[in-house]
């Protein structure tokens, strides 16, 4: 089996230059002839690789949309669809059902035998490369510089060593976290102490997953964090942006994740940049201002860590008819996560709590790139991934934070810096706040992207973002 390396160097001698997209699934492909194969293929002016010029990569759209699908869907994440948690009983059930819905979607690329088997007669497979599937209980340095992360799977748990040699591996193995669910091929110790890594596979997106798009016009606008009642808040930036859809026609979505109000208690001495104290006021106002927008617009609206009327522990419920008084007919209340189906384009809201959790542990990942979070997400199929960390979970029978199907659009917000990308397909957006830096904010020296709304195209899925300072 070719290494990243080696596949990126095949190319280059050729001086082409080679998406990362296509190294992975050469990698993962284990067909040893189709570096040889897509070359034979290339147009003669080709610069870069890319996912056009694999063979045979047939496009995959999971299930078949079509016109008559409902302009709005609530697929999941409905108003009353989170259930109350009790006790240990569901975390079991939680961690299970994680458990099997991540190494289902490992499957496919990745064949397993379980734990104890391979523990039971190590001789037998010391020999072999093997492979296993499990949920990560714990990751750590060892003295000599190797990472060691303990995996369990329904069987049993071993110990896996990350050699820090194997370069392209190992910078993999410094990105997994506790409680994600992993796929590794290596061989096994004589003593059946250890499991040598040789790759790793992540549930991963699909590398041919292709995204759906709209067949008739329909245009969507993402916002977060709006933080109503915060001497913060951006007011005319906000009547700038109302004006604009005023105008805007063409836009049949307002898609806004969680933070709607700035809330109370959120924060030690948030009394003191309160301009609105009182949270039935704080969602009066939001409400008024949701009414001077045009009535034409669908507004799905969901909550975050703000909005303290709802429980924190995540899937969080939708807000509650009592705070929703002075809202108009045209807003649906839905849970943090949520998936909503606009004329078949799928869109993944989740507020981004987790944001926090991925940054403090993964290698290089900073909050001024929140679309490589959201990749990083998507990777592991999962929305916050690390249990018992800053984003509490509530672990019910179903993990509702498992991210499937996949989305076309993926929207998050929390973080307050706008941020983009996309991944085999999918468009992550975060789509920054509408208030300006807060003390708390200066302190940490963090720079928000204030007043910007993302304009998505749904046949197209082009984003473009709109700047209301
Ligand atoms: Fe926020």
């Amino acid at each position: 089996m070719l290494s990243e390396r080696e596949i990126v160097e095949r190319f280059l001698d050729l001086k082409l230059q080679v998406h990362p997209d296509v190294v992975t699934y050469i990698k993962e492909g284990r067909d040893t002839c189709l570096v040889d194969r897509i070359i034979r293929g290339l147009p003669e002016n080709a610069v870069v690789v890319s996912r056009e010029h694999i063979p045979d990569l047939k496009a995959e759209r999971d299930g078949t949309r079509f016109l008559t699908d409902p302009e709005l869907e609530i697929i999941t994440g409905g108003a009353g669809s989170s259930r109350g948690i009790s006790g240990f009983e569901d975390s079991l059930h939680y961690f299970r059902d994680r458990y099997n819905r991540l190494s289902t979607m490992i499957r496919s690329r990745h064949t397993a035998m379980p734990v104890e088997a391979l523990l039971k007669s190590p001789g037998k497979y010391r020999d072999q490369e093997c492979g296993i599937t499990g949920l990560v209980l714990n990751v750590r340095g060892t003295s000599n510089g190797h990472r060691l992360v303990e995996v369990e799977d329904s069987t049993g748990s071993v110990q896996v060593l990350f050699n820090k040699k194997k370069e392209d591996l190992f910078a993999d193995a410094e990105r997994i976290v506790p409680d994600e669910v992993i796929g590794v091929r290596g061989k096994v110790s004589n003593d059946g102490g250890l499991f040598f890594a040789d790759t790793l596979v992540r549930p991963d997106i699909p590398f041919n997953h292709a995204p759906f798009t709209s067949d008739i016009p329909g245009k969507a606008v993402l916002i977060s964090d709006v933080h109503v009642g915060s001497d913060t808040f951006l007011e005319e930036s906000w009547s700038r942006f109302a004006d604009w859809l005023q105008d805007s026609d063409d836009v049949g979505y307002l898609l806004i994740a969680g933070d709607l109000v700035d809330g109370i208690g959120v924060y030690p001495g948030q009394e003191q940049e309160l301009v609105i104290k009182n949270i039935h006021e704080q969602y009066d106002a939001f409400g008024t201002m949701l009414r001077d927008l045009p009535s034409r617009l669908q507004i799905i609206i969901s909550p975050g860590n703000h909005d303290v009327v709802v429980r924190g522990a995540e899937p969080q419920p939708a807000l509650p008819p009592k705070f929703t008084g002075s809202f108009p007919a045209n807003c649906v209340m839905v849970e943090n996560p949520c998936l909503v189906s606009l004329q078949g384009v799928r869109v993944l809201m989740y507020h981004g709590r987790s944001i926090d959790d991925l940054i403090s542990m993964i290698p290089g990942a900073a909050y001024t790139q929140g679309g490589d979070i959201m990749v990083e997400m998507l990777m592991r199929r999962h929305l916050a991934p690390t249990y018992g960390k800053r984003t509490p979970i509530a672990a019910a029978k179903e993990d509702r934070l498992v991210i499937d199907p996949i989305p076309e659009i993926f929207h998050t917000g929390h973080i307050h810096i706008c941020g983009m990308r996309k991944y085999r397909g999918v468009l992550c957006v975060n789509t920054g706040t509408w208030q300006s830096q807060t003390s708390f904010q200066k302190r940490m020296n963090i720079q928000p992207t204030p007043a910007r709304a993302t304009l998505v195209d749904l046949q197209t899925l082009e984003p473009k973002i709109i700047d209301f300072t």
